[in-house]
């Protein structure tokens, strides 16, 4: 009767010792937690240049979301007082025949205007990299249910 209750512990603490090795979790950043970091993959921005290759706009997920940039703004940042190279397109909506979405009139002074009377650009607006930001096609890493409101 001892043996057998003695053999049925030894039974049961192998069997968890053997659980134990063999389904450990695993690691969401793919490689074990002593291992050293792996650089993030560098992802690609989807158009090079305003306009070409991916014309089309990115949906906003929620009301009063600064929309995505759907270009890339490497070569147009830092941007500086005297030249802010975002201006010069989104101030119009139409730009040498070419459709550019124009920034909305929440972005102009509704008492400075430019010396040629044409509206200037509110200082709280300017720095539109802060808010404005290129985003990649990228795969979620983990599934999300998040279902946008935008009305
Ligand atoms: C050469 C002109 C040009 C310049 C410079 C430019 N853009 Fe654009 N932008 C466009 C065009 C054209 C689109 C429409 C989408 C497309 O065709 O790529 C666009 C789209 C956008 C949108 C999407 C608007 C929406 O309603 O979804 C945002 C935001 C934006 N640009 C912000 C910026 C910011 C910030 C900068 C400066 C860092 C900038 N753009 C510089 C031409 C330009
Ligand atoms: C403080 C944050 C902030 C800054 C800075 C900012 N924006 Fe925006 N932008 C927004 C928000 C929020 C919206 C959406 C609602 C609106 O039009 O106000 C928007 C909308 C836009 C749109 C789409 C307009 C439309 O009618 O759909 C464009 C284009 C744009 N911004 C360009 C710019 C440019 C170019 C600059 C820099 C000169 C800039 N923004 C600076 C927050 C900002």
């Amino acid at each position: 009767m001892k043996k057998t209750a003695s053999l049925a512990l030894a039974t049961l603490i192998a069997s968890i010792i053997g659980c134990a090795s063999t389904t450990g979790p695993a690691p969401m950043r793919g490689a074990d937690v002593s291992a050293p970091d792996r650089a993030p993959e560098v992802k690609v921005y989807a158009a090079k240049v305003p306009g070409v290759g991916q014309p089309q706009l990115i949906a906003r997920t929620f009301i009063g979301q600064p929309p995505m940039v759907p270009h890339t703004i490497d070569q147009y940042v830092p941007l500086t007082i005297e030249e802010n190279a975002c201006l010069e397109c989104h101030i119009t909506d139409e730009l040498r025949g070419q459709k550019v979405p124009k920034l909305g009139e929440s972005h102009l002074s509704k008492t400075i205007k430019k010396k040629d009377g044409s509206p200037a650009v509110e200082m709280s607006r300017f720095q539109c990299d802060s808010c404005h930001v290129p985003q990649v096609d990228a795969k979620p890493l983990v599934d999300s249910k998040f279902v946008g409101v935008t009305k």
